[in-house]
C-alpha cells in the first residue's frame, strides 16, 4: 500500500474548521500526524477542546493536538462569535471539556517533526491566524522550508473581504504573522480565498440535509454550524453554508477540485486604517516583484462537493 502525505494541521477550530479536520481524518490517502490549535474564532483552549471533540466525534485515529499562541502577534484578538457562537460550535453543548491536548508547544513540535523528516515530505494546512506558523518561520526559517507545501485558509481571493472591505478574518486577526509568511521565501505558499467558498460552492439547503443524515460526523458538523446558518438566513433568506475551511482542506488534500489558482506578487496590508489586513494580489504585475504566493479564488464546486461527502461518510 501506498504511503500516506502527512499532513500537519494548524486550526483556530471553529465549526467550519471542525468539518474540515473531519475531511481529513477520513481521507486515507493522508496521514494527520499531529493537529496544532491558535487563538481566532475563539481562544485558544476553547479552539483545543473544539478540536479534540471533533476527533472524539469523528472516532476513526487520534492524532496529537498541540497548544499554540493564545495571543496574536501585534493586535488583540477579536474572535467570531457572531459567526460560530461564544464556543465556536454553534453554543448547543456539544464540546467535551474533559479532553485535554498533549504535552508541548505547537510551533516547536511543528518544527519538531519537519526537523525529524526529510524534505519535502509534510503539508501544512492553515485554518486560523498565522501566528503559529510565522512564530515557527521565525525560529527556525530553514526548517519551516522543509514543509512540501502550505495551504491557508485566508485572503478574500479575488475578490472582497468577510470582516471589512478588503480583508478576511483569518488574516485580518493577525496580518503581521501574515507578513512574515508572505516574506519567508517558503515555496509553495497557497492561500485559498474567501471567494472560493461562495456561490456554487457553498452548501444549499438539500445538501446541508444530507450530510446532517447522512453520519453522525456529518450531523455534528452541520449542528455545530448553527450560528452560522442562522446568519446566512438572514442574508440570503435560505440555509445556506459557506464552508472557508473545508475549501481551503479540499483544494489542498484534492487539488482536482481547483479551478482557478495563479501565482502573484501578494502584499499584506500591516498599517492601521480600513485596509488593515487586507492582502494585496498583484493581478497584473504592477509591482514587478516576483510572485510569493498562490492565490486559489474558485472550485469547482461538484467535484468540492462530492469531496465533502465523501469524506464526511454521507455517501
Ligand atoms: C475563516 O474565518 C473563520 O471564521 C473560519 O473558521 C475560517 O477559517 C473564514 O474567513
Ligand atoms: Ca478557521
Amino acid at each position: 500500500m501506498k504511503e500516506r502525505k502527512k499532513i500537519i494541521i494548524d486550526t483556530d477550530c471553529g465549526s467550519d474548521d471542525a468539518m474540515a479536520i473531519a475531511m481529513a481524518l477520513n481521507d486515507e490517502r493522508y496521514e494527520v500526524i499531529m493537529i496544532t490549535t491558535v487563538s481566532g474564532n475563539v481562544r485558544l483552549k476553547q479552539a483545543t477542546a473544539n478540536t479534540l471533540t471533533t476527533l472524539k466525534v469523528n472516532n476513526s485515529y487520534y492524532p496529537p493536538v498541540y497548544e499554540g499562541c493564545n495571543d496574536m502577534l501585534v493586535r488583540d484578538w477579536v474572535g467570531a462569535a457572531e459567526t460560530h457562537g461564544n464556543d465556536g460550535m454553534g453554543d448547543l453543548d456539544l464540546v467535551d471539556y474533559s479532553l485535554k491536548p498533549q504535552e508541548g508547544h505547537a510551533v516547536l513540535k511543528m518544527l519538531e517533526a519537519l526537523r525529524d523528516a526529510p524534505a519535502d515530505t509534510i503539508d501544512v494546512i492553515a485554518l486560523g491566524p498565522l501566528t503559529n506558523l510565522a512564530l515557527a518561520i521565525k525560529l527556525e526559517p530553514e526548517t519551516m522550508k522543509k514543509v512540501d507545501k502550505i495551504v491557508i485558509m485566508g485572503t478574500a481571493g479575488l475578490g472582497i473581504g468577510n470582516v471589512s472591505p478588503v480583508a478576511e478574518f483569518n488574516i485580518w486577526q493577525d496580518p503581521e504573522a501574515c507578513k512574515i509568511v508572505l516574506d519567508s521565501g517558503i515555496d509553495p505558499v497557497y492561500f485559498v480565498g474567501w471567494d472560493a467558498c461562495l456561490g456554487d460552492a457553498m452548501l444549499n439547503a438539500r445538501e446541508i440535509e444530507e450530510i446532517r443524515n447522512g453520519s453522525e460526523i456529518g450531523k455534528f458538523c452541520i449542528d455545530s454550524n448553527i450560528v452560522l446558518m442562522d446568519m446566512n438566513r438572514d442574508r440570503f433568506g435560505e440555509n445556506c453554508l459557506d464552508m472557508a475551511d473545508p475549501a481551503a482542506m479540499a483544494a489542498a488534500l484534492y487539488p482536482e477540485c481547483i479551478d482557478k489558482c495563479e501565482k502573484y506578487f501578494c502584499q499584506v496590508e500591516t498599517n492601521s486604517g480600513l485596509s488593515y489586513g487586507g492582502v494585496l494580489v498583484d493581478f497584473y504585475h504592477f509591482s514587478g516583484k516576483q510572485e510569493n504566493a498562490y492565490i486559489c479564488s474558485k472550485l469547482k464546486a461538484d467535484m468540492y462537493k462530492d469531496y465533502i461527502f465523501r469524506n464526511l461518510k454521507v455517501r
